[in-house]
């Protein structure tokens, strides 16, 4: 047998990842069903060719430094904000993500956090496992109509161009903000049309977040945006907590600035700001986007074609998010 890479897997995948992982590589896995520690990471890392992390390990310039050996940084997500990638670039390590697969498991739960908090099923469902259901009722857990409705969507890449295609099936009209307008031709093929920030804010009825968290769009939405929508208008979060300042939409909530919002992802997770748990117009869900077992088994997938191109085939990773990387460099492609 030749000599397996070896490799450190922070946190088990599903099965048909882990099989593949082991038959492939000398896996070192961390043995808890729970993040591994930081400093676990730095002190394992030294030998290691291969690293497969998660959204919530933060491989900063600490381990990057330890890690003298590292041919690839695999992460088991789409979005790779956890990652000092300046650190990262200056060794030439590539980075990869998990992007594609995850798309469209992430754009249905963007939808069913919308209807959730229209129509506040939720609440109703709180309601009558409270014993309390006493018969139909004229007034009882109104909400707010999905179709025919403005979805304004921030960050029109692959899921926010997912979530306007559904959208279509309510007979909504779809608004977008991207910091890079779309080709006209795309507009029009998707049915999108593309506002500046405010403006999308203002005409919106639902404002479902897409973007990738990076210093741009740290806090973009703010006291002034969440001011700026409907009193009516609902925000829906699936993609970083610290887009959003978190403490600006406690408060925008508080004061009925907004009608309600639904969130799988927050600021400083896993902890969620107090006051949000005990707002009955706010949908919490606990980061799982792209939790189905067919996106994270592809994910798992993913992760291990990615780690094979770079460490067995000495290849360019087929899903590397840092090219610049290979210019000026002696990596075949
Ligand atoms: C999930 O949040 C991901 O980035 O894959
Ligand atoms: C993420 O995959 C996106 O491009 O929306």
């Amino acid at each position: 047998m030749h000599h397996k890479p070896k490799v450190l897997l922070t946190r088990r995948l599903p099965a048909s990842g882990m099989n593949l992982l082991s038959q492939h590589f000398d896996l070192n896995v961390n043995p808890l069903d729970e993040p591994m520690p930081h400093s676990r990471i730095a002190e394992s890392i030294s030998d290691k060719e291969g690293l497969a992390c998660l959204l919530t390990d933060d491989i900063d310039l600490e381990i990057i430094q330890k890690a003298s050996n590292l041919k690839i940084i695999a992460n088991y997500a789409v979005g790779y904000n956890n990652i000092d990638l300046a650190a990262v670039n200056k060794r030439k390590i590539p980075v990869t993500n998990t992007p594609d697969v995850l798309t469209e498991a992430t754009a249905d739960l963007t939808i069913g956090l919308l209807i959730s908090v229209a129509r506040r099923i939720v609440e109703g469902d709180n309601y009558v496992r409270a014993g309390r259901f006493r018969g139909w009722a004229p007034e009882l857990l109104l909400g707010s109509d999905v179709y025919g409705k403005t979805l304004g969507i921030v960050g029109m890449g692959r899921i926010g161009q997912a979530v306007a295609r559904r959208a279509h099936g309510f007979g909504m009209a779809v608004l977008y903000y991207d910091k890079k307008r779309l080709p006209e031709d795309v507009e029009k093929r998707i049915d999108i049309q593309y506002r500046e920030a405010i403006q999308l804010l203002s005409e919106s009825d639902f404002v479902s977040i897409h973007a990738p968290l990076s210093d741009d769009t740290r806090h973009f939405i703010s006291g002034a945006e969440l001011n700026a929508m409907k009193r009516t208008a609902y925000l829906i979060n699936v993609a970083r907590g610290a887009i959003v300042d978190e403490e600006a939409l406690v408060e925008a909530l508080r004061n009925g600035d907004i009608a309600g919002c639904a969130l799988d992802v927050y600021e400083n997770e896993p902890v969620v700001t107090p006051e949000l748990l005990q707002m009955p117009n706010a949908v919490l869900v606990p980061h799982i986007g792209s939790a189905s077992l067919e996106a994270r088994t592809k994910m798992a997938l993913m992760v291990v074609e990615n780690l094979v191109a770079v460490l067995i085939d000495n290849k360019r990773p087929p899903n590397v998010v840092n090219p610049e990387i290979y210019t000026n460099s002696l990596f075949r492609k």
